[in-house]
């Protein structure tokens, strides 16, 4: 279940180099107010660029980050500000996965893919350098400059002194690139070679994790995609657990539960919740849903660059040998064509319907827990006004 009280927020914030994630909401680090002792970098059309001052671009995504609610997260580095409560796992038969569908192909319905995302696209901040020219409009050089100026490891951290470009002084400094970056992940096939990898419906980042198969101490050690065909295996055996507090004990003997379910179907609900898990497994269209569209609009940006998404056969030993058998990954009935986002999510983004199980444990509800109130919790007006009465009836936080 949705940890609410996680304070992951802070957490971030205490690191000492929390700038380096600037790409997961809307700081544009060359916005002029971030202007002041910032190095001078060579960017990759050979200009030279002042890059932010690290303090004020620290304290800026500082206090970014610190508004971000409780048990909510943000992994996407797309530049919107799109923070998204920490979602179930009660994920049998309810993909297309994530809030927005956008994680639909490969293994499981696409949950190998979250479980692959987790580990590659959605952390590995150097990478996501590789497409921020094509999806935020930053010089790949500016966003590696803005992440390595204040890096925690001083051996990184760009140098004083004479303007460097900072993909050249990182591989100066760091010469391997899978020590430096690319640990436990390996490029999908098709997407190219590394830093110039192609996001798939597959891998946003191209990359997959998939540590070395001989590794005797690592759990996620195994043949191609192991470990993330094996949570996928675990979280769909997940169920949620039956409802036996004394409000639901009462609200099926007073028949409250029986007469909701008429409702239910009623008005229309079952069209797209309907059972057994209550969802469709579609994408709707932001506008139809009409909650609030940030993070529906969050790939959007990857939909010109995808390659058709490939993975190696999953008995392929890792590191990869030469020659390794390959896979289309199906994408009929999921994207109108291999390199287009999944349906429903072109033009203007869009959300899938969720599973309605287990929500008793999973307040507050939607995306981005923007219906956070129980009932009890507020006392209405005659005139349509409102007034908090109950704070503790499911406010984890209030907008
Ligand atoms: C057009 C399709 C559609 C219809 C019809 C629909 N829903 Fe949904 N429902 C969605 C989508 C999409 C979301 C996710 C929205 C978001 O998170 O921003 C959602 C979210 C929800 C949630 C929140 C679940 C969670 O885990 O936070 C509940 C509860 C819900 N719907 C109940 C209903 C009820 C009750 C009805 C009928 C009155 C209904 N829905 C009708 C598509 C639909």
């Amino acid at each position: 279940m949705p940890n609410g009280d996680l304070n992951i927020p802070l957490l971030i914030a205490l690191s000492p180099n929390t700038a380096a994630g600037f790409a997961r909401l809307n700081i544009d680090p060359l916005d002029p107010a971030y202007r002041g002792s910032g190095k001078t970098i060579i960017d990759s059309q050979g200009r030279r660029v002042e890059l932010p001052d690290p303090q004020k671009i620290e304290q800026a995504f500082d206090n970014a980050v610190l508004d971000v609610p409780f048990g909510h997260f943000e992994s996407s580095p797309d530049g919107i500000n799109d923070t998204t409560q920490i979602p179930n796992l009660f994920t049998f038969r309810s993909g297309p996965y994530t809030a927005d569908g956008s994680f639909a192909a490969g293994p499981f319905g696409g949950l190998s893919s979250v479980n692959n995302g987790v580990h590659s696209s959605e952390v590995n901040l150097l990478a996501a350098s590789q497409i921020s020219e094509a999806t935020l409009g930053i010089d790949r050089e500016v966003y590696l400059g803005t992440v390595l100026q204040n890096a925690n490891d001083p051996k990184v951290r760009l140098p004083q002194g004479k303007p460097v470009k900072p993909s050249e002084w990182l591989r100066e400094v760091a010469p391997d690139p899978e020590a430096a970056e690319l640990e436990d992940q390996v490029p999908a096939p098709g997407t190219g070679s590394y830093p110039n990898l192609s996001p798939s419906l597959f891998t946003f980042n191209g990359l997959v994790f998939s540590p070395n198969t001989d590794r005797r101490n690592d759990s996620a050690s195994g043949p191609f995609l192991f470990a993330a065909n094996a949570m996928a295996a675990f979280q769909n055996s997940l169920l949620p657990p039956a409802n036996r507090t004394q409000s639901n004990r009462q609200a099926l003997a007073t028949g409250a539960v029986r007469r909701g379910a008429r409702v239910f179907e009623q008005a229309s609900c079952t069209a797209c919740h309907p059972a057994p898990f209550f969802t469709d497994n579609r994408i709707h269209p932001a506008g139809t849903i009409g909650t609030d569209p940030a993070r529906a609009r969050s790939r959007l940006g990857l939909e010109p660059l995808l390659v058709p998404p490939l993975l190696f056969t999953f008995d392929t030993p890792v590191p990869v040998p030469p020659g390794a058998e390959i896979l289309a990954v199906p994408t009929a009935g999921i994207a109108p064509t291999p390199t287009s986002l999944p349906t429903g999510i072109v033009p203007d983004g869009g959300y899938k319907s969720p599973a309605l199980r287990g929500l008793y444990l999973s307040a507050p509800y939607l995306h981005d827990g923007g219906a956070a109130v129980r009932a009890g919790a507020l006392q209405f007006f005659a005139d349509g006004s409102f007034a908090v009465v109950d704070p503790a009836a499911g406010f984890t936080y209030a907008q």
